[in-house]
């Protein structure tokens, strides 16, 4: 800016404002300014089949912040990692995220503020390249082991995680809890779903809410769930890993797993299994009127590329045809679709996801 320039227009109208109001020139230049908000908040009833159509085509963010810290299990996010699905052409990301190891044990359970800015962070990353995205709550076994001594600080975590993102808009989903299993069993869970719900719904009256059912979100329990009267914005959920001795070959934490190493996947049999098993899970689903989406499935590195290729693509045409989005498990570690220290893509898996 040229000195005289600067002097008639900045410096001397700054001066004579000072020397009249008593104030500063400084204050002038920084008259407050409404910025507008990020997102868009939900502010009418949703329709839980069309939020679902979102969940279309997902991945899941394993092994990352579900592990006890990020990072102790290999994998720390990376915006470009967000960047890859959304140009290979997914629509929406499930992220598991361990809570438990981030907030205080007792009463009001305070999640920590940096974890609360690193989900932040992940949940912006999918937003803001259009995609939609779940925030599950991964890994709280103690809840699994003993539910009574538990159950406060579930809803005392789901009261926090809900008022924080209040204001997010309709693509992100909340997932109160993955795959409740053991001593957490159907009659408990049934009652602890209908108290989370309605903790959530106290500040997000209508985001869509992801339930499973117990057995570790087994299609085969859809039928012992007992969803709350009334409350329609409900996407339900289950995993499938069947057959388990195939998608589990050689996994260490699936006990007895070295024994099916060399398992394949493929013949005419398998396919009509498959089917049987998927049409299970859609006739409950037409019979209570709810959406469906099969949020984790996916075959360990131990199987051959082949079967996890056909296994891969048929489930998930499989999941398409009976109108269920589907969350792949998962992207970057022993399921990986990408192979993070070559930087590419397992092209066989991502072509049966995404043909
Ligand atoms: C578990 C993971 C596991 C995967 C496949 C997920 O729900 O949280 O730890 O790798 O299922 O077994």
């Amino acid at each position: 800016m040229p000195l005289f320039y600067r002097w008639t227009t900045v410096i001397l109208p700054c001066l004579v404002a000072a020397l009249l109001a008593g104030s500063g020139c400084e204050k002038q230049s920084t008259a407050p300014k409404k910025s507008a908000p990020k997102y868009q908040p939900i502010t009418a009833p949703l329709d839980p089949f069309a939020v679902n159509q979102r969940l279309a085509k997902s991945v899941n963010f394993g092994n990352a912040l579900e592990a006890p810290n990020e990072g102790e299990w290999g994998l720390t996010l990376e915006a470009r990692y967000f960047q890859l699905l959304d140009e290979a052409g997914f629509s929406g990301i499930r992220l598991p995220v361990r809570w438990s190891t981030h907030a205080q044990n007792a009463s009001p359970y305070t999640i920590s503020p940096a974890f609360f800015d690193r989900i932040d962070w992940a949940v912006e990353q999918a937003l803001d390249r259009g995609m939609a995205i779940v925030i599950n709550m991964h890994h709280y076994e103690e809840i699994f082991t003993d539910p009574p001594s538990h159950k406060e600080r579930f809803l005392g975590m789901w009261r926090q995680i809900a008022e924080h993102y209040k204001e997010y808009p309709a693509d992100l989903l909340f997932e109160p809890l993955n795959e409740p299993n053991t001593n957490l069993t159907s009659p408990l869970w049934n009652q602890y779903l209908a108290e989370v719900i309605a903790v959530i719904r106290e500040s997000n009256p209508y985001r869509t809410i992801v339930i499973g059912p117990v057995d570790w979100n087994s299609y085969a329990s859809l039928n012992k769930l007992v969803l709350p009267a009334g409350e329609n914005n409900l996407i339900i959920t289950f995993h499938y890993y069947n057959p388990f001795h195939f998608t589990h070959q050689g996994a260490s934490w699936a006990s007895g797993s070295d024994a099916w190493l060399g398992t394949t996947w493929g013949s005419a049999a398998d396919m009509t299994t498959l089917q049987n098993e998927l049409e299970v899970a859609r006739n409950w689903a037409r019979t209570n009127n709810r959406p469906l989406f099969m949020g984790e499935f996916g075959a360990f590195n131990k199987a051959d590329m082949n079967s996890r290729k056909l296994w891969t693509e048929a489930v998930a045409r499989q999941a398409e045809n009976r109108a269920m989005s589907w969350g792949y498990w998962e992207f970057g570690s022993g399921f990986a679709i990408y192979n993070l220290s070559k930087n590419e893509w397992y092209l066989p898996l991502l072509k049966a996801l995404i043909p």
